[in-house]
């Protein structure tokens, strides 16, 4: 018995690291997608092909799962497995990608997402979206012991959603696929490190943190609700609000400062970096008219442009 389940990528639009703290953000799904094929196996074995991440031909014993020294690329499918819990028998799971992982899409939640999702479908206990991103999100709290789980709930229901920390919040926005640019800076977030250095920050000015955490916050709720009314031009302006406290956080860099500042010398409403900061990628939003000279405005900044859908469906199963 086999199953090919995909879920999609996702790009943050306002709220990146408060949300870490019980707060809100605002998360888009990208028509790029993550795709996973699980075959159920008679012998107790788990093997893995995930070619985006170089891994080819890692087989394990079922019942060694989570032990020994596990390689990155491996970690979030094998602590899926083993949090869903296989009672015989073994399987044999293929990932394959439409996005660079480097892109900071989400490709390890989604994996992960797309793992449990299958497995739930082919043991027959058929869990609900909530049922699918708890067990999720304790997989990707037990590979990397951080984060807020937006990026989780992304992947499983899709869309764009309203998300308060640990999906003690949930909430589809109902909104048309968003006039985005998105813009990749070449580098590679380490997400984890990156939410340690703002956490440094906090120890040592608890007092300014909170107060840029309560702004932000307050930049979240008028973005809500700007979207919903589809007034792209003060959403745009909340990005870059969004942005200069994302500045005094410290998680910008001088390639996104100069891909986000040259966006908007070409005309973009707004644009901010998206994500945990430092790499990945950075997004604007412009008038249909204004698009082509702010892509060329990124390209002439050193960023690549990526073509995105967004607002699209959560975890599917394709075959
Ligand atoms: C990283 O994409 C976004 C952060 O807010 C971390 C998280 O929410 O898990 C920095």
């Amino acid at each position: 018995m086999k199953i090919t389940v995909s879920a999609p990528g996702k790009l943050m639009l306002f709220g990146e690291h408060t949300v870490v703290y019980g707060r809100p953000c605002i998360v888009t799904t990208v028509g790029q997608r993550m795709k996973v094929t699980v075959e159920l196996l008679d012998k107790p074995l788990f093997q893995l092909n995930a070619p985006d991440v170089q891994i080819e031909s890692y087989q394990k014993p079922i019942t060694n799962l989570g032990k020994g020294d596990i390689s990155k690329g491996v970690r979030f499918v094998e602590f899926a497995v083993k949090n869903f819990g296989i009672k015989k028998g073994g399987l044999k799971i293929i990932t394959k990608s439409q996005f660079n992982s480097s892109f900071g899409f989400g490709s390890s939640s989604a994996a992960t997402v797309c793992v449990i999702k299958a497995l739930s479908e082919l043991t027959g206990k058929k869990l609900s979206n909530k049922q699918i991103f708890d067990l999720s999100y304790k997989t990707v709290l037990d590979v990397q012991g951080k984060g807020s789980g937006f990026d989780v709930a992304a992947a499983t229901y899709g869309g764009t959603l309203y998300f308060v920390t640990e999906g003690k919040t949930i909430k589809p926005l109902n909104l048309p696929s968003l006039p985005l640019i998105v813009g990749f800076t070449g580098i590679k977030a380490d997400t984890v490190t990156i939410v340690n250095q703002v956490l440094e920050k906090a120890k040592k000015y608890p007092n300014i943190i909170e107060n840029i955490y309560t702004a932000i916050q307050t930049i979240v709720a008028l973005a809500r609700k700007s979207l919903i009314k589809e007034d792209f031009q003060t959403v745009g302006e909340l990005m870059n609000f969004n942005q200069g406290y994302l500045v005094a956080l410290g998680v910008s860099s001088q390639k996104l400062d100069n891909m986000i500042n040259l966006s908007k010398d070409a005309g973009a409403y707004g644009a901010k970096l998206s994500g945990a900061g430092v790499g990945d990628c950075m997004i604007a939003l412009a008038l249909p008219s204004k698009v082509k000279l702010v892509k060329n405005a990124i390209t002439k900044a050193g960023g690549q442009i990526i073509n995105v859908k967004t607002n699209v469906e959560g975890v599917r199963i394709e075959a």
